[in-house]
């Protein structure tokens, strides 16, 4: 478990729900959850948090014992939007609260996310959300948020993967006590896994390309999320902490760089 800076509990390696949407939805989150995951990370746009109510119910599993996150899109942004926007997830969910509730991308061309967070605080002082956080943030989003409203998100959920280290935002997070959260950790299951360094790191530890990719997470203090639909892989991808990399590892692995994934870049990406 990793401490947030507002004293909650997190789970060190979640279950990303992008794309499990449906029956076939629900029973591969039900079947995450009984390979032991208990952080589950879904989105208002990721048009599922209804099958995420569904598999935690059906999983038998008590609600306390699992850790649900929810996203708050871009269309939402505002005051009283935001409030409006958690109740329709809160419905979605069937749930009671939610652990940890963060702004999908900031949209600074909009110009509203000091007053989404502001709304977001009012609903954990509340008790709806334990946990206020943010996604896709960049040093100067964090720094206004905290500045403007004196909370410091607990969480900043980025990009984050061997293609794509984000070097100098994890130690703006390490100084600031914010909890980095991997998105797309295993680069969607690009070639990463065809990558010499990757598989011969694999091969010395006897252990799989992913698992090596998600221990690299785990070791540089980040959260990694990683979604399969396979039961078999997601039991892989939890399978993660017995065993370690060395310095010279971690650094031959983030020697993978080499970009975004995509033109995710917050300063321009818009997501409503
Ligand atoms: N905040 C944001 O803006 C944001 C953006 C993107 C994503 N996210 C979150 O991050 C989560 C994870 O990111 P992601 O879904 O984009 O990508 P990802 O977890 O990096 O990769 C998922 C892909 O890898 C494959 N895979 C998983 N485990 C594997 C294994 N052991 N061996 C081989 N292939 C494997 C999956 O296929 P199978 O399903 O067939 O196993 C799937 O195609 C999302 O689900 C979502 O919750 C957040």
């Amino acid at each position: 478990m990793k401490k947030l800076n507002d004293g909650n509990q997190l789970p060190a390696l979640g279950f990303g729900t992008y794309k499990l949407t449906g029956d076939d939805g629900i029973d591969s989150i039900v079947s995450a959850l009984e390979a032991g995951y208990r952080l589950l990370d879904t989105a208002l746009n990721y048009k599922n948090e209804r099958e995420v109510g569904e598999a935690i119910r059906r999983s038998g599993i008590p609600r306390e014992e699992i850790f649900v996150t929810t996203k708050l899109p871009g269309r939402h942004h505002g005051s009283d939007e935001t409030l409006l926007s958690f109740e329709e997830s809160r419905m979605n969910l069937g749930l009671d609260y939610v652990d940890l509730y963060l702004i999908h991308w900031p949209l600074p061309r909009i110009d509203k996310y000091v007053e989404t967070f502001r709304a977001m605080i009012k609903l954990r002082e509340e008790g709806l959300v334990r946990s206020v956080g943010v996604s896709n943030f960049t040093e100067q989003y964090l720094t206004r948020v905290i500045s403007e409203t004196g909370v410091t998100p607990a969480v900043n959920q980025i990009e984050l993967h061997p293609r794509f280290p984000q070097g100098h935002l994890r130690e703006f997070h390490a100084r600031h006590d914010i909890l980095t959260e991997s998105w797309s950790p295993l680069a969607r299951g690009s070639d990463l896994w065809t990558e010499q360094i990757i598989s011969d790191i694999a091969a010395a530890h006897g252990v799989t390309p992913t698992q090596v990719v998600l221990r690299w997470h785990h070791q540089l203090g980040a959260v990694p999320i990683p979604k399969s639909s396979s039961p078999e892989r997601q039991r892989e991808n939890l399978d993660v902490f017995g065993f370690e990399l060395s310095h010279a590892e971690i650094a031959s692995i983030s020697s993978l760089e080499s970009g975004r994934l995509w033109d995710g870049d917050p300063e321009t990406n818009e997501e409503f």
